[in-house]
């Protein structure tokens, strides 16, 4: 291999000089995997889950209440709706703001298949937008691009937790008259100039699936300083039942109830609300926790020149959900795929965030989407890879992932 590049400095000054390629069997090297993520669930959740289990109320009630108060005042908006995902937040936010069939809702591409599948709940039309080359956030001049008589509204994805310019996105909604619901599934804590990811648009959605900021296994939030969307979405998360159905078992409640719309069976369980209150009071610690790590990787990998590290938007409050770097991989011998593998041969765990949706079978045959109608997009995908970022990654193991990095670089660079 021609070595005419500069030596990668390790992460950790004692391993400066011996710095070589490990060993290619993860068994070998005697070190556990090290998974993309795993949650951190301390005592405290499972005594307030205990707790729940022995109180004999599993599904919604009180426990529930108090997470959506807790949740509503963490960030600072009227009304927060509990749910059993963060798909059925956007499903119930995108109903609460009145989208039907035949409308369109722009959503980037750059996402998981959650943001635009429930968009075609409503036998709506999904219309995809490109990300931007560095943030890999939805795109501005796309959006104006993509607007039509039919659009409704528009769901800007927190990629990664770094706030979109929402200055921006709110300002070309206004002016079109249209609605924006967040995708916030990565976005907690963010903020965007100081305000805070859920006090901006019209409807938030954040989730607490396993791999999120704050975990309940799964489960979702939607917020809103709108009261009549509010109570629409809680009305509709229960079967479209009168309002605060689910006290009828309680001795405050009644009997009688009556169905006012064909909803969903979408409330969250005391049981994950039991987890999600203990989670949200170690929020900020976790977002510090990953600052860290973030930080970390930003200086293991200044010095090498084939991984571009993540670019922060001086707007943003980056919540560093994900860590995504990506490879420059016209300096590499090896594609987006190899790398994986190699550092999956080296017990670390890694995922790509994202496929993006305009490449999937269904949205590529349904919409004819083409890679070259979403050039920043199809170009990223190649080359980006999440490296593990959550609170119980040990120094040792932050130090593990640089140095694989490091030596797949070394033994690959051309
Ligand atoms: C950007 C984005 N939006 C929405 C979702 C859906 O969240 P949930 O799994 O809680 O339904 C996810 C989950 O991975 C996501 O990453």
């Amino acid at each position: 291999m021609q070595n005419t590049k500069p030596a990668i400095p390790s992460a950790r000054p004692s391993r400066s000089r011996d710095f070589k390629v490990l060993p290619r069997d993860p068994i070998s090297v005697g070190s556990k995997f090290l998974p993309f993520h795993t949650p951190e669930i301390g005592t405290e959740e499972i005594q307030s889950v205990v707790e729940t289990l022995q109180s004999g109320w599993l599904t919604t009630g009180q426990k529930v209440k108090r997470f959506e108060t807790d949740f509503a005042r963490y960030i600072g908006c009227q009304h927060a709706v509990a749910v059993n995902s963060g798909t059925a937040a956007l499903h119930l936010a995108l109903d609460a703001v009145g989208v039907q069939e035949g409308d369109e809702v722009i959503v980037p591409t750059m996402t998981f298949t959650a943001t635009a599948e429930v968009v075609l709940y409503f036998k709506a039309k999904p219309v995809l937008v490109d990300c931007e080359p560095d943030t890999f956030n939805i795109d501005p001049l796309d959006i104006e691009r993509k607007i039509t008589a039919k659009t409704k509204a528009i769901i800007p994805v927190h990629m990664a937790g770094q706030s979109c310019n929402m200055d921006r996105i709110m300002e070309i909604a206004r002016r079109h008259k249209l609605k924006v619901i967040e995708d916030a599934a990565h976005a907690l804590p963010s903020r965007f100039n100081g305000k805070m990811i859920g006090t901006i648009g019209d409807v938030t959605c954040f989730s607490f699936y396993v791999t999120k900021p704050i975990a309940t296994g799964e489960g979702g939030m939607a917020v809103t300083d709108n009261l009549e969307w509010a109570e629409r979405m809680r009305v509709m998360s229960l079967h479209g039942i009168s309002k605060d159905a689910w006290k009828r078992y309680t001795n405050e409640g009644s009997w009688f109830y009556e169905v006012q719309f064909p909803g969903f069976k979408y409330n969250l369980t005391d049981i994950a609300a039991a987890l999600g209150i203990e989670q949200l009071k170690k929020c900020d610690r976790f977002w510090q926790a990953r600052k860290q790590i973030a930080a970390a990787y930003d200086e293991g990998f200044a010095a090498v020149p084939e991984i571009q590290r993540p670019v922060c938007a001086a707007y943003s409050q980056h919540a560093w959900h994900l860590y995504v770097i990506q490879l420059e991989t016209e300096r590499l011998r090896i594609n987006r795929a190899e790398f994986i593998t190699a550092l999956k041969n080296q017990g670390i765990g890694t995922s790509v965030h994202f496929i993006p949706l305009h490449l999937h079978p269904y949205y590529r045959d349904t919409f004819d989407y083409k890679p070259d109608d979403f050039p920043n997009a199809t170009a990223a995908y190649d080359r980006i890879i999440s490296l593990p970022i959550y609170p119980k990654m040990t120094a040792d193991d932050i130090s593990r992932v640089i140095d694989a990095v490091q030596s797949i670089v070394l033994e690959y660079r051309r």
